[in-house]
């Protein structure tokens, strides 16, 4: 999702990239690499492989130009996502990571990579060496704007903060060093205060969340032990819910006794009232910027450094402090950034590369997009305060329409056991709510996108892992029931939840002027083609379980895209051509949207961002776009456009002529549509020059929103040589960027591995190299297709190997089954 588009990337900017084959230099990824002589499972002997995934994260790729990226600290799917505020324009995750921006503070939660307004954000602790001219405790300027400052600006011209999983540090120009840690509910900070200060002073600030959306806050201090409990009322930042939160701030010595604060008091606005205790003794009514302020003596004459440890809780500031108290109740720093570093070194390890002629940047481009996969949703179990349960809670799912495509099927490959627990919580939202959670953030629904993208997640998880589904607790019967809701029960608000399914029931598309009042009349040619795959990936789920009258029914449903498609629509200029997904009248007569809409060439520079008025039928993605979607029946979207050679010429033009869009989700898979049409080299080139020109390990390295880790997957799948169809046993097949890459699966118990025989690196601009298949074995044995690979090769833990060449004109294979599965020709039985 993208509601702030951020234009860029016409097709000429292929062209622009340079020249050069191949990187001789990989000693840079060979010092941080070490040579195996036993890697797990089927990795060869010699691999060069990744000991410390973590030392291969870029934490600020994506964290200024709208990539939204949070750089800070948290576990995998943590709650708690410490990290810098700043008073940057987009500060959706908080930071950017442009210099001339002031830190306003160090946040307790934090989103990544999402659009809408700023979510969360909220709890902030600044520090002072001292205020203003006689440096009393009045004169400190407690309001965000009072207190910003700069951070200190290192010689490249770059900030001076440093990121690593599990771990944030800066250096503000106050002098005063802050270093994050965090647990699943809790955060640890570090104020270090330059020599000699006198008088160090903590803010906690109790109301100002990204949106200063604050209302109905408390707060109670402990002039004895500086303990600050309090919490307040936000707003959802793309939904029109509200939501409560709560915190609970300890302070120590780092290494020495801190002692009672010197000072205390409330403060609202930039005036701090020594010796108040609690927000009620305040004239609140005169700002909403509420908060506490302490003095506390220096540590004699050795650096003072301060630890404040930070609970946080939907539930009550009672369980604020429980959660600190539990998580970290030794205030150790050190273990707790280490305990994180190790959670994501297990994890991020589970996925080996050999970097052997690979440039380093890829291998910290994989990895980096790969951590950002397990930022969301994040783990609020035990802090919903909806209801009462002891299923796991999951939470800010933002939204599933970005992360069903990808995010996932790479979970899916290494994480079946994370995977398990979001479905199971996703299960119970529908068993409360009626309807699968589709956009949630911070305890609140968020507006849907598209369809009810929880189906495809469902049967992901399903289809893949169904024999394993008792062992990881997941219900078939539960999960099925909750795809049915969706797939059968309109909801009150189709705009939060569910679908508009009565007249998808009806007619089998959402009509353009069918105005009723329990939903937006808005997307209808979009959410046509959601609902429809929404539908074919029950129809998976039907299948496996044996209702085979439920899997025809929605097979069938799955093919209602065709309805929006209006044959005699040809694009501007180019009646060659022809057929498009257009919106359509209740009585089967179409409207007509300009394919070029919402494109970087729409003559009306429409976005199709959400938007009630918008009633032109798409949502984030142009009609052309949107021409190409239904993944479960590309066959049929081929015969559709007049054949194979037609097909492919029509993907040439939307790439050559910049329809492209890869800041949006609905274009994602084009770049691998190719294999549909037998030309899986140009799919291999076409998603390389995409990495190529569009992703990188600059603080500018993704072309628009990292949406809640969708980009990231994205990317992942990308350099891994995959890319998978949700709902099926089918993942796409390319060449990896290395010459080995396996994935390790904890539930399977099997490690998986892909090999490129006759790698010899990757090119520089995507374009050309010795990177396409030729030929597949699996476990020796010549398999049926160079385009895809059956989800048995990593359930049985195979060695998959690939036979490269330079010849871009290779096919698929000789075999009828050669071609990647479509419904319309027989797949997926
Ligand atoms: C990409 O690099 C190759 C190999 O160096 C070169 O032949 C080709 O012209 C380049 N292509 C583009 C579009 O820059
Ligand atoms: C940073 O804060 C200073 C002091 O308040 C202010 O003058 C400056 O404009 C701020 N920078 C930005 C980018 O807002
Ligand atoms: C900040 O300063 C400290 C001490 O001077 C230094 O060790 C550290 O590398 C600096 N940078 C960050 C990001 O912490
Ligand atoms: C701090 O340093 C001063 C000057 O060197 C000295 O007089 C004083 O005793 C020291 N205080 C402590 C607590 O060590
Ligand atoms: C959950 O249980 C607790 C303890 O019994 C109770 O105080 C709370 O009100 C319950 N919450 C909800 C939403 O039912
Ligand atoms: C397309 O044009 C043909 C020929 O004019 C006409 O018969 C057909 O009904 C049109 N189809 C649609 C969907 O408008
Ligand atoms: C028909 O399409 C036009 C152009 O997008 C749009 O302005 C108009 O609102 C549509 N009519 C209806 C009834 O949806
Ligand atoms: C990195 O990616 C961004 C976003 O796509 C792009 O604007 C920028 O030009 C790229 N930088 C390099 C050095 O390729
Ligand atoms: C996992 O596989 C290994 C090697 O095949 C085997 O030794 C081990 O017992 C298996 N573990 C489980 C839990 O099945």
């Amino acid at each position: 999702m993208l509601p702030l588009r951020v234009v860029i990337g016409l097709a000429t900017a292929f062209a622009q990239v340079t020249a050069a084959l191949v990187d001789a230099d990989a000693s840079a990824a060979l010092a941080s690499s070490v040579t195996a002589s036993a890697a797990v499972g089927t990795p060869s002997a010699s691999a060069n492989f990744i000991r410390d995934a973590a030392s291969h994260v870029n934490l600020f790729i994506g964290t200024t130009n709208g990539g939204h990226t949070f750089p800070g600290a948290t576990i995998p799917h943590g709650m708690v996502k410490v990290g810098m505020d700043t008073d940057s324009p987009g500060n959706h995750a908080g930071y950017d990571a442009n210099p001339i921006f002031n830190a306003t503070g160090f946040s307790q939660l934090h989103d990544d990579g999402t659009g809408g307004a700023v979510p969360l954000s909220l709890f902030k602790l600044w520090a002072f060496t001292s205020c203003g001219v006689g440096n009393t405790f009045e004169e400190c300027q407690t309001s965000i704007s009072g207190r910003k400052a700069l951070r200190k600006v290192l010689p490249d011209g770059s900030p001076d903060d440093a990121a690593e999983p599990g771990y944030f540090s800066t250096n503000l120009s106050t002098g005063i060093r802050v270093e994050l840690t965090s647990t699943r509910r809790a955060a640890i900070h570090r104020y270090t205060f330059p020599a000699g200060t006198k008088t160090p002073r903590m803010v906690v600030d109790i109301t100002n969340d990204g949106q200063m959306s604050s209302t109905d806050p408390e707060m109670d201090l402990d002039p004895d032990t500086a303990r600050v409990t309090g919490g307040a009322h936000f707003e959802a930042s793309f939904g029109p819910g509200r939501y409560r939160a709560f915190t609970c701030v300890d302070f120590k010595g780092d290494g020495y006794e801190l002692g009672a604060p010197t000072e205390f008091g409330a403060w609202l606005a930039d005036f701090p009232v020594k010796q108040t205790v609690t927000v009620t003794q305040l004239y609140t009514s005169f700002t909403d910027q509420i908060g506490a302020l302490f003095t506390f003596a220096p540590n004699g004459n050795s650096t003072t450094s301060i630890l404040a440890r930070v609970g946080v809780s939907f539930i009550s500031s009672e369980q604020a402090c429980a959660n600190a108290e539990d998580e970290i109740p030794d205030f150790d720093f050190e273990r707790v950034r280490s305990a994180s570093r190790t959670q994501w070194n297990e994890l991020l390890g589970r996925v080996q590369v050999d970097t052997t002629n690979v440039d380093p940047e890829i291998v910290d481009l994989f990895y980096s997009s790969f951590y950002r996969t397990h930022l969301s949703p994040a783990d609020y179990t035990g802090e919903n305060p909806l209801w009462n349960s002891t299923e796991p809670y999951y939470d800010s799912f933002y939204c599933n329409w970005d992360t069903y495509r990808t995010l996932y099927s790479f979970m899916a490959l290494h994480d079946p056991a994370t995977f398990a627990r979001i479905v199971r919580g996703m299960i119970n939202i529908q068993q409360h709510e009626g309807w699968l959670p589709e956009c949630r953030g911070a305890t609140a629904k968020h507006y849907i996108q598209g369809g009810s993208n929880g189906d495809p997640i469902l049967a992901e998880f399903f289809v893949k892992f169904h024999e394993h589904a008792k062992e990881l607790s997941v219900s078939a019967d539960a999960l099925y029931k909750a795809l049915l809701a969706d797939a059968e029960l309109q909801p009150p608000n189709w705009d939060l939840q569910g679908r508009q399914v009565n007249i998808w029931k009806t007619l089998g598309y959402i009509p353009s002027d069918v105005w009723e009042r329990s939903g937006t009349n808005s997307k209808q040619v979009s959410r046509t083609l959601e609902y429809a795959f929404d539908d074919f990936s029950i129809s998976q789920v039907a299948k496996v379980l044996g209702k085979s009258a439920d899997g025809k029914k929605y097979a069938q449903r799955s093919e209602n895209f065709a309805n929006v498609w209006n044959p005699n629509v040809t694009f501007p200029g180019e009646t060659d051509i022809a057929g498009f997904m257009q919106p359509r009248f209740a009585n089967g007569v179409f409207n007509f949207t300009d394919p070029r809409h919402c494109s970087i060439h729409d003559p009306i520079q429409a976005t199709c961002f959400l938007n009630a008025q918008n009633h032109d039928g798409f949502y984030e993605g142009a009609p052309i776009v949107y021409s190409q979607y239904a993944p479960h029946d590309t066959a049929k979207l081929i015969a559709l456009q007049g054949g194979k050679e037609k097909f492919v010429s029509r993907l040439n033009f939307i790439f050559n002529q910049g329809y492209f869009d890869s800041t949006d989700e609905p274009s994602q898979q084009i770049p691998f549509m190719y294999h549909y049409a037998n030309r899986p080299g140009l799919s291999t080139q076409r998603s390389r020059q995409v990495i190529a020109e569009f992703y990188n390990t600059s603080i500018n390295g993704l072309p628009g929103n990292d949406d809640s880790g969708a980009m990231g997957s994205y990317v992942a799948f990308y350099l891994a040589g995959l890319y998978p169809l949700p709902a099926t046993r089918q993942f796409l097949l390319s060449s990896p960027y290395f010459r080995e890459i396996s994935f390790q699966n904890p539930v399977l118990n099997t490690t998986t591995t892909i090999r490129a025989n006759g790698f010899h690196g990757n090119p520089k601009n995507g374009t050309g190299g010795h990177v396409f298949v030729q030929s597949v074995k699996i476990d020796g044995k010549p398999w049926k297709s160079n385009c895809f690979i059956d989800w048995d090769a990593f359930t049985s833990g195979s060695l998959i190997e690939l036979q490269l060449t330079d010849n871009i004109n290779v096919g698929c294979g000789a075999g009828l089954d050669a071609l990647p599965p479509s419904l319309s020709t027989g797949g997926y039985d």
